[in-house]
């Protein structure tokens, strides 16, 4: 069921403003530009903030990106609302990713949690905040599927899977803006970059992209379409080309797809100065020409690139581009507005005293432990090396045990620098006392300059001793390593995923005199950790916990809470497996008769995952058994309910993610071996057992023909059922076009 969130009533006094509107005011509603420095948005010129503090009080700008702090924003709003001829209000906008001030998990380890309740609170919670702080919209969620771990951004998104990334999507949505966004605490939400950014080539950030279309429907955009149907007020489209086509000079995509066949009746936002690079992709020979091809294409706002601040005006009266295009993305703007309440109270976020009292509460601190633990895979744990014992001496190394900042991750909003717990507080406050530490390594984060040779370490070898020192002495090293928060995100992509810099070789000394190593692996994206997953006996993937990770890691490592995330992605083998995704086509040479070579695999590695998508293991286990099918023929129209028994054989209680899977046997284009169609996650006494059913509809069993048409194919379908996309009891049935009957 699709969710509203403009209100129909709305619409007459959108179309009436409108009326009043002149076209110089029409296109102030469709510029955007920032008021503050950011990272990720640089102002550039001395004197940029006045100059476009002008524009705002001549209405030249509808909204502003990066401004925070309620009482900031009231300031610059009260110049739109009093100063301009209409009074519009400005929308303030922020990428709030994965918190405002306090930081929940990078979206990708959050995703992990597959805990949808838990993903829709953290979404909420940052909500809260961002609106206290004044702001109206957020720049998430980032839906975009990812194949590939080099890229820097699968940090940003839900991972390989266009199923669970739309579960996620709808759940983020929903947080975000909640029942109504005219609301206090209401965020709108932005389902960006439009579409198949996730799918550079290489995974090198900015890369082109060259997508089927069948890919593109069944692959790409499903999450998309789930944020539409949860109500996303927003999308942006992105950096990248499409097929030689920029997306955001792409018609197909915006208008035919988004505003045409999907009928998204709200604005869409350039990428930043994304209107500009259509002349340095090629395909404008300058700005004037940008703003042409991205307002007939339907980009309604330009963030940042002047091509519609400096040209939509002559180009309307030259003729080149119709008025009415131009009306279109202004409603859409205005539906925002008002959806947001805005020409109602203006002001409603902007108060100091609710800043002030809701930014960090404790309650979302809770929530931040709470999803932490949730979201953190339990890889490897040979001989139930964790969870650790109390009485156990514990040596904690790595350069990023100590570390209060990494845990933050990249696209932190307003998190204070340095503010998370780290895993050394956590410990300690779990043992109220310190533990043996050692940094053992430093690691040095990218060069910005690109100019200068890319380090990721040190050479300086002076802390090894210490550390080994300590490591000799204890029962057990926890050894804290991986990325820092920079070393993924936006423009951080890398070509090499092992773990940076001396870590791995004071992995391989520290083994050398105490073999009972727990890594605890801090990162952004998957990692090719092949030699780690050989000789540490445990790995507990932490990714960027957010502000509490120190609690939640400790929590895990101690016990208290028993891991139950599972993999969002897969983790390769080797850099040059990439991209890697379980529900891949099977090719016509899909195994290896004994001593052939002319299969499907790269020589030198073993083809599977190290650990491969839905992978996570628990303190407890549990057994599936009894995989049931009601029937083994169906017919179109009927509804099919697949049971299993899970049951928990282990010694605690725990959660398993109860992962369904199918195949679709036989279809032109070819489906691919397993793709995942619904999970739950269930929690079992030690002991216990229960009947985890799924119920499909017939109609689920389609797919999207490259013309975005949802097609059924009768045939024989697989059904697999398990904790991992590697581990599955399956059964078959066979689907019939009508019964005969
Ligand atoms: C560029 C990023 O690609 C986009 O996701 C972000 O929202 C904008 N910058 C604004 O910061």
């Amino acid at each position: 069921m699709s969710v509203s969130v403009f209100p129909e009533e709305n619409e007459p006094r959108i179309e009436a403003l409108l009326q009043q509107m002149s076209l110089d005011e029409k296109i102030g509603q469709l510029n955007q530009y920032a008021l503050r420095e950011e990272h990720t948005g640089p102002l550039g010129k001395k004197g940029q903030v006045a100059k476009r503090m002008k524009l705002v009080a001549e209405g030249k700008i509808g909204s502003v990106l990066n401004l925070t702090g309620a009482k900031a924003i009231r300031e610059v709003q009260q110049i739109a609302v009093k100063q301009t001829r209409l009074g519009i209000p400005l929308l303030f906008a922020y990428d709030v990713i994965h918190g405002y001030e306090t930081m929940f998990p990078v979206p990708l380890g959050e995703s992990a949690s597959w805990d949808l309740t838990a993903i829709e609170k953290s979404s909420r919670i940052s909500a809260i905040e961002a609106a206290a702080a004044g702001l109206h919209w957020t720049f998430a969620p980032m839906v975009d599927v990812t194949r590939d771990a080099r890229w820097g951004r699968v940090m940003e998104g839900a991972g390989e899977d266009p199923y669970l990334g739309a579960q996620v999507a709808w759940a983020r949505v929903r947080g975000f803006q909640g029942d109504n966004l005219a609301d206090i605490n209401a965020l709108a939400a932005c389902a960006k970059h439009f579409a198949g950014y996730g799918f550079s080539e290489s995974g090198k950030d900015y890369n082109a992209v060259d997508l089927s279309r069948h890919t593109l429907q069944n692959v790409v955009l499903p999450p998309f379409r789930a944020a539409l149907e949860a109500g996303v007020a927003t999308f942006m489209n992105g950096f990248n080309t499409l097929g030689g086509v920029p997306v955001t000079a792409d018609a197909y995509l915006q208008r035919d797809l988004l505003k045409g066949s999907w009928k998204f009746a709200g604005p869409v936002v350039s990428d930043w100065n994304s209107i500009g690079e259509i002349i340095t992709h090629g395909a404008a020979s300058d700005k004037m020409e940008a703003a042409l091809l991205a307002m007939t294409a339907g980009s309604d706002i330009d963030m940042e690139s002047d091509a519609y601040l400096d040209h939509l005006q002559s180009l309307v009266e030259d003729g080149s581009l119709d008025e009415k295009s131009i009306d279109d993305a202004v409603s859409r703007v205005l539906r925002l507005k008002f959806a947001l309440g805005l020409f109602d109270d203006p002001y409603l976020r902007s108060s100091s005293e609710r800043e002030k009292s809701i930014i960090g509460a404790a309650r979302h601190h809770e929530h931040a432990r709470e999803v932490a633990r949730k979201s953190l895979v339990l890889l490897r744990n040979e001989n139930d090396l964790l969870p650790l014992q109390k009485d156990q001496k514990i040596a904690l190394i790595g350069p990023l045990a100590a570390d209060k900042d990494t845990p933050l991750g990249n696209w932190r909003a307003r998190a204070k620098s340095n503010s998370a717990i780290s895993v050394q507080e956590g410990l300690s406050a779990y043992f109220d006392d310190d533990l043996d530490y050692s940094i053992g390594c430093q690691i040095v984060e990218s060069s910005f300059d690109f100019a200068k040779k890319i380090e990721f370490a040190e050479e300086d070898k002076t802390h090894f001793a210490a550390a080994l020192q300590i490591a000799r002495e204890a029962d057990i090293v926890v050894a804290v390593m991986g990325e820092t928060a920079n070393m993924s995100g936006e423009g951080r992509s890398r070509a090499d995923i092992g773990l940076p810099g001396l870590q791995q070789e004071l992995l391989r000394e520290i083994c050398q005199v105490n073999d009972r190593v727990v890594l605890v692996l801090m990162t952004g994206r998957p990692l090719a950790l092949a030699w780690e997953a050989e000789n540490i006996p445990a790995i507990l993937l932490a990714w960027h916990a957010g502000s509490q990770a120190g609690h939640a890691i400790t929590d895990v490592l101690m016990g208290a809470y028993c891991p139950s995330g599972k993999l969002p992605m897969s983790f390769p083998r080797s850099v040059g497996q990439l991209p890697m995704y379980y529900n891949h086509l099977s090719t016509g040479r899909p195994t290896a008769a004994p001593g052939l070579v002319f299969y499907q695999h790269h020589n030198d590695v073993d083809r599977r995952p190290l650990y491969p998508f839905g992978h996570g293991l628990s303190y407890t286990s549990f057994r599936f058994e009894n995989l049931k099918l009601e029937k083994e023929e169906y017919y179109f129209g009927d509804s099919i309910r697949v049971t299993v028994e899970l049951k928990n054989i282990g010694a605690t209680k725990g959660e398993e993610v109860v992962q369904l899977y199918l195949q679709d046997l036989v279809a032109m284009p070819a489906r691919p071996v397993l793709e995942l169609k619904g999970f739950q996650k269930i929690e079992l006494a030690q002991g216990e057992s229960r009947i985890v059913s799924f119920q499909w509809e017939t109609t689920d069993l389609g797919y999207w023909t490259a013309e975005g048409e949802w097609k059924i194919e009768a045939g024989m379908f697989r059904v697999f059922v398990g904790g991992s996309s590697e581990h599955l009891l399956e059964s078959n049935f066979i689907l019939n076009e009508k019964d005969e009957y």
